[in-house]
């Protein structure tokens, strides 16, 4: 009995993990444990025999068994400590200084633009800012010799000598992405499609990359009226002003039958601009019902789908709704300018709630 308890006990002191310990209490107090089968034995011996061994191996049992208890406590102690040790932190440093970083401005107001259109049915496209002249232009409708190829300013890149397929350009606007949208989802499509486009202008208002947003939208019976109200709702949305007045210009674009361009109401009293009241007039975009040749270009039947197309500038809206008076300091990357326009990681513009609180 005495070298049963000195096995155990030695060995219950040595272990060093729970495993080994839970091996130890299976040796001795399993079912077919050392102690387990010894008490076994008890109905082979006699009453005086049973009395006496039968006492002493239950104090051994609850011997082992208290010691096994021990050890265990002293072993999750002993790895607690160690967890405290290394996982160690003074809780008196300073908080961490306000994060320099904020969300620019163009960011921004493509994620409040996404969210309005979002929520009326607007899945949102992308397209390539490297285009073919053929996306950029003739799917357009604008042929090889229309002036308007002209008055896009266009950045051409370079293709390998010998090449004499026309070069691809950097898109002049973000229409190209129209035609790819119709020809990879069909109609009925409600999609926008914001992105970076590039001409070759430089001055207060205009630098040689800046931002558009599409919106196109084909139905069998889709119209103008439809298109003032989208862009009505669009403007009350995200100016956060409850009237809106819109003023629809005729206008011409190789791509839209009939066109228009849309001027916002708004006054510059006191040096201020304030949006859906006053004498001026503001353009923000253009538009017009998609020319049924674009709606073929883009693998669409003109005798059965129609629907409106617009383009607006990003930056532009972006100037007008935060008040930024000049373009070039959007892409300058000055702190100063970002931390003052720019926006904390945590304000997601949301349709619930407003779009800029
Ligand atoms: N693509 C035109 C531009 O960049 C804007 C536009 C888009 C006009 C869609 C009408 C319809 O000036």
């Amino acid at each position: 009995m005495d070298a049963l308890r000195g096995r155990y006990l030695d060995g219950i002191a040595g272990a060093s993990d729970e495993s080994s310990l839970e091996d130890i209490r299976l040796a001795a107090l399993g079912k077919k444990g050392e102690i387990s089968l010894k008490m076994r034995e008890l109905g082979r011996m006699t009453p005086e025999e049973r009395q006496t061994t039968g006492a002493a191996l239950n104090r051994l049992k609850d011997e082992i068994d208290a010691a096994l208890r021990a050890r265990k406590t002293a072993l999750g102690d002993a790895a607690l400590d160690a967890r405290l040790k290394a996982e160690w932190l003074d809780v008196t440093l300073p908080a961490r200084p306000r994060r320099q970083g904020t969300i620019h401005p163009v960011s921004q107001v493509t994620e409040e633009v996404t969210a309005i259109f979002a929520d009326m049915g607007f899945a949102v496209a992308e397209g390539p800012q490297v285009e073919s002249d053929w996306y950029n232009f003739d799917a357009l409708n604008i042929a090889p010799e229309h002036p308007a190829r002209q008055e896009h300013d266009t950045f051409f890149m370079a293709r390998a000598p010998g090449d004499n397929r026309p070069p691809n350009v950097l898109r002049t606007h973000t229409s190209p992405v129209q035609i790819r949208a119709m020809q990879e989802r069909g109609a009925p499509l409600r999609v926008i499609c914001p992105g970076r486009v590039y001409r070759m202008d430089m001055d207060q208002t205009h630098t040689p990359m800046f931002h558009q947003v599409e919106g196109l939208a084909l139905g069998r019976d889709i119209n103008m009226a439809n298109l003032k109200w989208v862009l009505e709702e669009f403007c009350r949305a995200f100016f956060e002003v409850d009237s809106v007045e819109l003023r629809f210009r005729a206008s011409h674009f190789p791509f839209t039958e009939p066109s228009a361009e849309v001027d916002i109401r708004c006054s510059w009293e006191g040096g201020q601009l304030k949006i859906g009241e006053g004498d001026s007039w503001l353009e923000i975009l253009g538009s017009g019902m998609v020319h049924p040749k674009v709606l073929a270009a883009g693998g669409i039947d003109p005798n059965e789908w129609q629907g409106f197309a617009f383009g607006m500038g990003i930056d532009r809206i972006a100037m007008l709704k935060y008040g930024i008076p000049d373009l070039r300091a959007f892409f300058e990357s000055d702190l100063r300018w970002l931390k003052h326009y720019g926006f904390a990681a945590l304000d997601v513009p949301g349709i619930v709630g407003g779009l800029s609180r």
